[in-house]
């Protein structure tokens, strides 16, 4: 069974507030439509940050919680589908003003997964090799990506980013990932990120494009699958879990997967009201929010879980 001990969470978010209403000075939409319909009341937009920026500052809170300097660090990994380029990586921009001299550093992309990738991926990277400690971060400004003439997607994604230090040992894990092909394009952006457009793409598929209806009917339908494998692994039913963090994506998406699943929403960590869907960093920004209020507490079993675009979904059950 793998092992892995989180010694430090940190999360950053950028200053400015974008609320509802100023949605609706922009576009014919309201509080009242998109906070009944998914939970959101407000994000935070970078105005002159990149995902590295904010990657960085995330990094930097998270290895202070963790007492530990540049020089422990042998790994970085990045989640995101928002990075400043297709390279360098967001995990090797950052490894300079970190300080950290030698370690192995990349970027993941799975979307809202991305973080559960990256942990999974940090966790046997560190335990195959033999390293000591890793850093992993989800960060996104995916306001860069958002079209802000289509109403049904605009309101729901917020930038931000989150970060945990990691060792692979003491505590045991479970991890679960699982992924399909979007065969019918119900969650994709075709934007290259600060550059243009990819072969075969249109100005038009630049930005994020949804179906709503699709995705919600993806996620509940995921939502099972990501966390059985944990719980039987474990030989626990979800009762025995203390902690849910679940992807913030919206909160009709969360409240209709954990009906159908028994699941207590007491035990459910959500702050998509703050912060909307930011994708990779979502898990990672409530995980340290829940550890900076103590909601989450040590020796508590919590359960991860992870779905979005690609199609991808996860989940990691965890002593803490
Ligand atoms: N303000 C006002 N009206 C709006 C808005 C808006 N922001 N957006 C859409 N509408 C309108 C539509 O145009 C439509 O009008 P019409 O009936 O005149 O055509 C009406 O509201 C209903 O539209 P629907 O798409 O049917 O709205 P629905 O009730 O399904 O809610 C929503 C849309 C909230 C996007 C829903 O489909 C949903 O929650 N989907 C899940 C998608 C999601 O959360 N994705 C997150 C990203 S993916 C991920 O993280 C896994």
């Amino acid at each position: 069974m793998s092992k892995l001990k989180i010694l430090g969470y940190g999360h950053y978010v950028p200053e400015t507030v974008i609320t509802n209403d100023d949605f609706s000075l922009i576009m014919d939409t309201d509080d009242e439509w998109i906070s009944s319909r998914t939970g959101i009341r407000e994000r935070r937009f970078v105005i002159d940050e990149n995902t590295s920026d904010i990657a960085f500052q995330a990094a930097v809170n998270a290895m202070k919680d963790a007492n530990v300097s540049s020089d422990d660090i042998d790994l970085v990994i990045v989640a995101t589908i928002t990075p400043d380029n297709f390279t360098p990586s967001v995990a090797c921009m950052i490894l300079d003003k970190l300080g950290i001299k030698k370690a192995m550093a990349f970027d993941i992309s799975a979307a809202c997964s991305g973080y559960l990738y990256a942990i999974n991926t940090a966790c046997a990277i560190l335990e195959s090799n033999n390293l000591r400690k890793a850093i992993v971060i989800g960060a996104e400004t995916l306001s860069k990506i958002v079209d802000f003439n289509d109403r049904s997607t605009a309101i729901l994604f917020g930038d931000g980013a989150g970060a945990v230090v990691i060792e692979a040992k003491d505590n045991p894990v479970t991890f679960y990932a699982n992924a399909k092909t979007d065969v019918e394009n119900i969650l994709y952006a075709n934007a290259l990120i600060g550059g243009g457009l990819l072969k075969n793409s249109t100005f038009d598929n630049y930005f994020l494009h949804m179906n709503g209806k699709e995705v919600f009917k993806f996620a509940i339908s995921v939502f099972d699958d990501a966390i059985n494998y944990v719980l039987e692994q474990n030989n626990i039913t979800i009762d025995d879990v203390d902690l849910i963090i679940p992807h913030q994506a919206n909160i009709r998406i969360i409240q209709s997967a954990a009906k159908r699943k028994g699941i207590d929403m007491d035990k459910v960590y959500i702050n998509l009201d703050k912060y909307g869907n930011t994708s990779a960093a979502s898990v990672a920004i409530a995980l340290s929010e829940a550890h900076e209020k103590q909601i989450l507490k040590k020796g508590q079993k919590i359960l991860l879980v992870g779905f979005g675009a690609g199609l991808t979904w996860s989940s990691i059950y965890l002593e803490v």
